[in-house]
Protein backbone atom coordinates (compact mmCIF):
# COMPACT_ATOMS: atom_id res chain seq x y z
CA UNK A 1 0.00 0.00 0.00
CA UNK A 2 2.30 2.77 -1.29
CA UNK A 3 0.52 5.36 1.28
CA UNK A 4 2.24 6.87 4.76
CA UNK A 5 -0.43 5.48 7.09
CA UNK A 6 1.87 6.76 10.11
CA UNK A 7 -0.32 9.88 10.93
CA UNK A 8 -3.46 8.12 10.52
CA UNK A 9 -2.65 5.23 13.00
CA UNK A 10 -1.13 7.69 15.55
CA UNK A 11 -4.51 9.34 15.05
CA UNK A 12 -6.51 5.72 15.21
CA UNK A 13 -4.57 5.60 18.76
CA UNK A 14 -5.60 8.64 19.97
CA UNK A 15 -8.90 9.59 18.68
CA UNK A 16 -11.70 10.29 21.48
CA UNK A 17 -14.26 9.84 18.70
CA UNK A 18 -13.80 7.14 16.00
CA UNK A 19 -16.80 7.43 13.08
CA UNK A 20 -16.87 4.68 10.21
CA UNK A 21 -18.96 4.77 7.20
CA UNK A 22 -19.46 2.09 5.14
CA UNK A 23 -20.88 0.87 1.90
CA UNK A 24 -21.37 -2.21 -0.35
CA UNK A 25 -17.44 -2.52 -0.96
CA UNK A 26 -17.30 -3.63 2.71
CA UNK A 27 -19.09 -6.61 1.83
CA UNK A 28 -17.49 -7.64 -0.91
CA UNK A 29 -15.16 -9.67 -0.60
CA UNK A 30 -18.13 -11.70 1.62
CA UNK A 31 -19.91 -12.50 -1.65
CA UNK A 32 -22.57 -9.78 -1.60
CA UNK A 33 -22.07 -7.93 -4.85
CA UNK A 34 -22.09 -4.25 -4.76
CA UNK A 35 -24.75 -1.84 -6.60
CA UNK A 36 -22.34 0.19 -9.12
CA UNK A 37 -19.98 -2.80 -9.86
CA UNK A 38 -19.56 -5.12 -12.51
CA UNK A 39 -21.86 -7.47 -10.73
CA UNK A 40 -24.29 -4.90 -10.07
CA UNK A 41 -26.98 -5.24 -12.18
CA UNK A 42 -30.08 -8.06 -11.04
CA UNK A 43 -31.68 -9.31 -14.35
CA UNK A 44 -31.66 -6.32 -16.64
CA UNK A 45 -32.02 -4.08 -13.62
CA UNK A 46 -29.89 -1.83 -11.56
CA UNK A 47 -30.65 -0.90 -8.00
CA UNK A 48 -32.52 2.66 -9.10
CA UNK A 49 -34.75 0.99 -11.27
CA UNK A 50 -36.15 -1.34 -8.25
CA UNK A 51 -35.44 0.43 -4.64
CA UNK A 52 -38.01 3.15 -5.40
CA UNK A 53 -41.92 3.45 -3.94
CA UNK A 54 -42.99 3.69 -7.48
CA UNK A 55 -41.69 0.29 -8.30
CA UNK A 56 -42.90 -1.64 -5.90
CA UNK A 57 -46.49 0.19 -6.53
CA UNK A 58 -45.92 -0.92 -10.27
CA UNK A 59 -44.64 -4.28 -9.51
CA UNK A 60 -44.23 -5.52 -6.13
CA UNK A 61 -44.10 -9.22 -7.00
CA UNK A 62 -40.64 -7.90 -8.77
CA UNK A 63 -39.15 -5.79 -6.32
CA UNK A 64 -39.76 -9.03 -3.72
CA UNK A 65 -38.03 -11.48 -6.18
CA UNK A 66 -35.01 -9.28 -5.93
CA UNK A 67 -34.97 -8.74 -2.30
CA UNK A 68 -35.77 -12.54 -1.87
CA UNK A 69 -32.42 -13.08 -3.95
CA UNK A 70 -30.56 -10.74 -2.45
CA UNK A 71 -31.68 -12.04 1.38
CA UNK A 72 -30.61 -15.74 -0.06
CA UNK A 73 -27.15 -14.39 -1.45
CA UNK A 74 -26.72 -12.59 1.89
CA UNK A 75 -28.02 -15.47 4.22
CA UNK A 76 -24.65 -17.77 2.65
CA UNK A 77 -22.25 -14.92 3.02
CA UNK A 78 -20.84 -14.47 6.23
CA UNK A 79 -18.36 -10.94 7.78
CA UNK A 80 -15.32 -11.05 5.95
CA UNK A 81 -12.05 -9.50 7.41
CA UNK A 82 -13.36 -5.69 7.41
CA UNK A 83 -16.17 -6.31 9.59
CA UNK A 84 -14.40 -8.28 12.05
CA UNK A 85 -11.63 -5.13 12.46
CA UNK A 86 -14.25 -2.70 12.86
CA UNK A 87 -16.30 -5.11 15.57
CA UNK A 88 -13.15 -5.07 17.11
CA UNK A 89 -12.73 -1.06 16.59
CA UNK A 90 -16.34 -1.22 18.34
CA UNK A 91 -15.29 -1.79 21.63
CA UNK A 92 -13.61 1.27 21.95
CA UNK A 93 -15.30 3.85 23.84
CA UNK A 94 -16.66 6.58 20.91
CA UNK A 95 -16.66 4.31 18.31
CA UNK A 96 -19.68 4.75 15.99
CA UNK A 97 -20.20 2.77 12.58
CA UNK A 98 -23.01 4.32 10.27
CA UNK A 99 -23.29 1.72 7.85
CA UNK A 100 -25.20 1.82 3.91
CA UNK A 101 -25.26 -1.65 3.90
CA UNK A 102 -28.47 -3.14 4.84
CA UNK A 103 -27.56 -6.99 4.89
CA UNK A 104 -26.39 -7.27 8.78
CA UNK A 105 -22.76 -8.02 8.16
CA UNK A 106 -21.51 -5.71 10.60
CA UNK A 107 -23.96 -6.95 13.40
CA UNK A 108 -23.47 -10.59 12.76
CA UNK A 109 -19.97 -9.90 13.10
CA UNK A 110 -20.71 -8.59 16.96
CA UNK A 111 -19.97 -4.74 15.84
CA UNK A 112 -21.47 -2.61 18.80
CA UNK A 113 -23.14 1.14 18.00
CA UNK A 114 -24.35 0.40 13.91
CA UNK A 115 -26.34 3.07 12.62
CA UNK A 116 -28.57 1.10 9.88
CA UNK A 117 -28.65 4.73 7.58
CA UNK A 118 -30.40 2.98 4.82
CA UNK A 119 -32.72 0.46 7.10
CA UNK A 120 -32.17 -3.65 6.86
CA UNK A 121 -33.20 -6.30 4.73
CA UNK A 122 -33.82 -8.24 7.31
CA UNK A 123 -36.43 -6.16 9.23
CA UNK A 124 -40.23 -6.19 7.03
CA UNK A 125 -43.34 -3.79 7.77
CA UNK A 126 -46.62 -3.25 6.57
CA UNK A 127 -46.73 -1.36 2.87
CA UNK A 128 -49.90 0.43 3.57
CA UNK A 129 -48.64 1.83 7.20
CA UNK A 130 -51.50 -0.33 8.99
CA UNK A 131 -50.37 0.64 12.02
CA UNK A 132 -48.23 -2.52 13.06
CA UNK A 133 -44.78 -1.90 14.07
CA UNK A 134 -41.84 -3.44 11.70
CA UNK A 135 -40.74 -7.11 12.48
CA UNK A 136 -38.00 -9.10 11.70
CA UNK A 137 -38.11 -12.30 9.45
CA UNK A 138 -34.88 -13.68 8.39
CA UNK A 139 -36.51 -16.32 6.20
CA UNK A 140 -34.23 -17.14 2.85
CA UNK A 141 -36.13 -17.80 0.26
CA UNK A 142 -39.54 -16.34 1.80
CA UNK A 143 -42.42 -19.06 1.08
CA UNK A 144 -44.37 -16.79 -0.68
CA UNK A 145 -43.81 -13.53 -2.80
CA UNK A 146 -44.87 -10.79 -1.59
CA UNK A 147 -44.86 -11.57 1.86
CA UNK A 148 -48.14 -9.90 3.78
CA UNK A 149 -48.28 -7.93 7.43
CA UNK A 150 -49.57 -10.24 9.78
CA UNK A 151 -51.74 -7.52 11.23
CA UNK A 152 -53.80 -5.75 8.73
CA UNK A 153 -53.19 -9.19 5.38
CA UNK A 154 -52.23 -6.35 3.14
CA UNK A 155 -48.31 -6.58 1.31
CA UNK A 156 -45.48 -6.53 3.30
CA UNK A 157 -42.54 -4.35 2.03
CA UNK A 158 -38.46 -4.35 3.03
CA UNK A 159 -37.50 -2.17 5.94
CA UNK A 160 -35.09 -0.43 3.88
CA UNK A 161 -34.70 3.20 2.47
CA UNK A 162 -35.63 3.65 -0.90
CA UNK A 163 -34.32 6.61 -3.29
CA UNK A 164 -36.89 9.30 -3.17
CA UNK A 165 -37.43 8.46 0.50
CA UNK A 166 -36.27 10.20 3.57
CA UNK A 167 -33.58 9.06 5.96
CA UNK A 168 -35.78 8.05 9.63
CA UNK A 169 -35.52 11.59 11.31
CA UNK A 170 -33.65 10.37 14.61
CA UNK A 171 -31.15 8.23 11.93
CA UNK A 172 -30.04 11.36 10.21
CA UNK A 173 -29.85 13.12 13.70
CA UNK A 174 -27.53 11.23 15.47
CA UNK A 175 -25.65 10.17 12.55
CA UNK A 176 -24.85 13.73 11.89
CA UNK A 177 -24.00 14.46 15.15
CA UNK A 178 -21.92 11.86 15.34
CA UNK A 179 -19.88 13.19 11.96
CA UNK A 180 -19.50 16.27 13.70
CA UNK A 181 -18.41 15.05 17.43
CA UNK A 182 -15.67 12.91 14.53
CA UNK A 183 -11.85 13.58 15.50
CA UNK A 184 -11.70 11.11 12.74
CA UNK A 185 -14.02 10.07 9.80
CA UNK A 186 -13.15 6.69 7.64
CA UNK A 187 -15.03 6.37 4.34
CA UNK A 188 -15.03 2.71 3.48
CA UNK A 189 -15.90 0.69 0.58
CA UNK A 190 -18.90 3.44 -0.60
CA UNK A 191 -19.14 5.29 -3.90
CA UNK A 192 -19.99 8.47 -2.19
CA UNK A 193 -22.83 8.95 -4.52
CA UNK A 194 -25.57 9.03 -3.04
CA UNK A 195 -27.01 11.65 -0.34
CA UNK A 196 -26.93 12.25 2.46
CA UNK A 197 -24.88 9.76 3.41
CA UNK A 198 -22.03 11.04 1.16
CA UNK A 199 -22.68 14.39 2.91
CA UNK A 200 -21.15 13.20 6.29
CA UNK A 201 -17.85 12.97 5.42
CA UNK A 202 -18.10 16.50 4.04
CA UNK A 203 -19.92 17.68 7.57
CA UNK A 204 -17.58 15.74 9.42
CA UNK A 205 -14.73 17.87 7.44
CA UNK A 206 -16.23 20.84 8.25
CA UNK A 207 -16.19 20.16 11.75
CA UNK A 208 -12.30 19.60 12.11
CA UNK A 209 -12.08 15.78 11.39
CA UNK A 210 -9.38 14.19 9.88
CA UNK A 211 -11.13 12.24 7.29
CA UNK A 212 -10.21 9.10 5.59
CA UNK A 213 -10.99 7.14 2.44
CA UNK A 214 -10.49 3.02 1.92
CA UNK A 215 -12.00 2.30 -1.61
CA UNK A 216 -9.49 0.47 -4.25
CA UNK A 217 -11.23 2.88 -6.68
CA UNK A 218 -11.26 6.42 -7.05
CA UNK A 219 -14.51 8.76 -6.15
CA UNK A 220 -15.42 12.20 -5.98
CA UNK A 221 -14.41 12.46 -2.31
CA UNK A 222 -10.40 11.10 -3.20
CA UNK A 223 -9.00 14.07 -3.87
CA UNK A 224 -10.67 15.76 -0.34
CA UNK A 225 -9.77 13.79 2.20
CA UNK A 226 -7.14 14.16 4.34
CA UNK A 227 -5.57 10.38 3.62
CA UNK A 228 -7.02 7.95 -0.12
CA UNK A 229 -6.56 4.37 1.30
CA UNK A 230 -6.64 3.18 -2.39
CA UNK A 231 -6.78 -0.84 -1.04
CA UNK A 232 -9.67 -3.13 -0.36
CA UNK A 233 -11.43 -2.58 2.93
CA UNK A 234 -10.30 -6.06 3.94
CA UNK A 235 -6.66 -5.44 3.86
CA UNK A 236 -6.97 -1.67 4.07
CA UNK A 237 -8.18 -2.33 7.61
CA UNK A 238 -6.51 -5.62 8.55
CA UNK A 239 -2.98 -3.67 7.91
CA UNK A 240 -4.24 -0.58 10.07
CA UNK A 241 -5.47 -2.82 12.53
CA UNK A 242 -2.52 -4.50 13.55
CA UNK A 243 -0.28 -1.45 13.35
CA UNK A 244 -2.30 0.30 15.72
CA UNK A 245 -2.45 -2.88 18.07
CA UNK A 246 1.32 -3.17 18.15
CA UNK A 247 1.47 -0.14 20.46
P1 LIG B 1 -21.71 1.23 -4.62
O1 LIG B 1 -21.96 -0.04 -5.37
O2 LIG B 1 -22.21 2.50 -5.21
O3 LIG B 1 -20.15 1.43 -4.39
C1 LIG B 1 -19.34 0.41 -3.87
C2 LIG B 1 -17.94 0.93 -3.74
O4 LIG B 1 -17.16 -0.08 -3.15
C3 LIG B 1 -17.26 1.31 -5.06
O5 LIG B 1 -16.74 2.64 -4.96
C4 LIG B 1 -16.12 0.29 -5.21
O6 LIG B 1 -14.93 0.85 -5.78
C5 LIG B 1 -15.88 -0.09 -3.76
N1 LIG B 1 -15.30 -1.43 -3.53
C6 LIG B 1 -15.41 -2.56 -4.28
N2 LIG B 1 -14.75 -3.58 -3.69
C7 LIG B 1 -14.22 -3.09 -2.53
C8 LIG B 1 -13.45 -3.65 -1.48
N3 LIG B 1 -13.09 -4.94 -1.47
N4 LIG B 1 -13.09 -2.83 -0.46
C9 LIG B 1 -13.46 -1.52 -0.43
N5 LIG B 1 -14.20 -0.95 -1.41
C10 LIG B 1 -14.58 -1.72 -2.44
O7 LIG B 1 -22.28 1.00 -3.14
P2 LIG B 1 -22.65 2.09 -2.03
O8 LIG B 1 -21.70 3.24 -2.06
O9 LIG B 1 -22.81 1.34 -0.75
O10 LIG B 1 -28.88 2.57 -1.43
O11 LIG B 1 -24.06 2.57 -2.53
C11 LIG B 1 -24.75 3.52 -1.80
C12 LIG B 1 -26.22 3.23 -1.84
O12 LIG B 1 -26.68 3.15 -3.18
C13 LIG B 1 -26.63 1.89 -1.24
O13 LIG B 1 -26.79 1.92 0.15
C14 LIG B 1 -27.92 1.62 -1.92
C15 LIG B 1 -27.44 1.92 -3.31
O14 LIG B 1 -28.28 1.93 -4.33
C16 LIG B 1 -30.21 2.32 -1.49
O15 LIG B 1 -30.64 1.26 -1.89
C17 LIG B 1 -31.05 3.45 -1.00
Amino acid sequence: MPVDTEELVTRLRNARALVVLTGAGVSAASGVPTFRGDDGLWRQYQAEDLATPDAFARDPRLVWEWYDWRRTNIANCTPNAAHEVLARWSARPGFTLITQNVDGLHERAGTRNVIGFHGSIWELRCAAECGAPPWDNHEAPLQSLPPSCPACGGIARPGVVWFGENIDPGVLERSSAAAARADVFVSVGTSSLVYPAAGLLHHAKRNGAFTVEINPGATDVSRIVDLPIAAPAEDALAMLDARVRMG
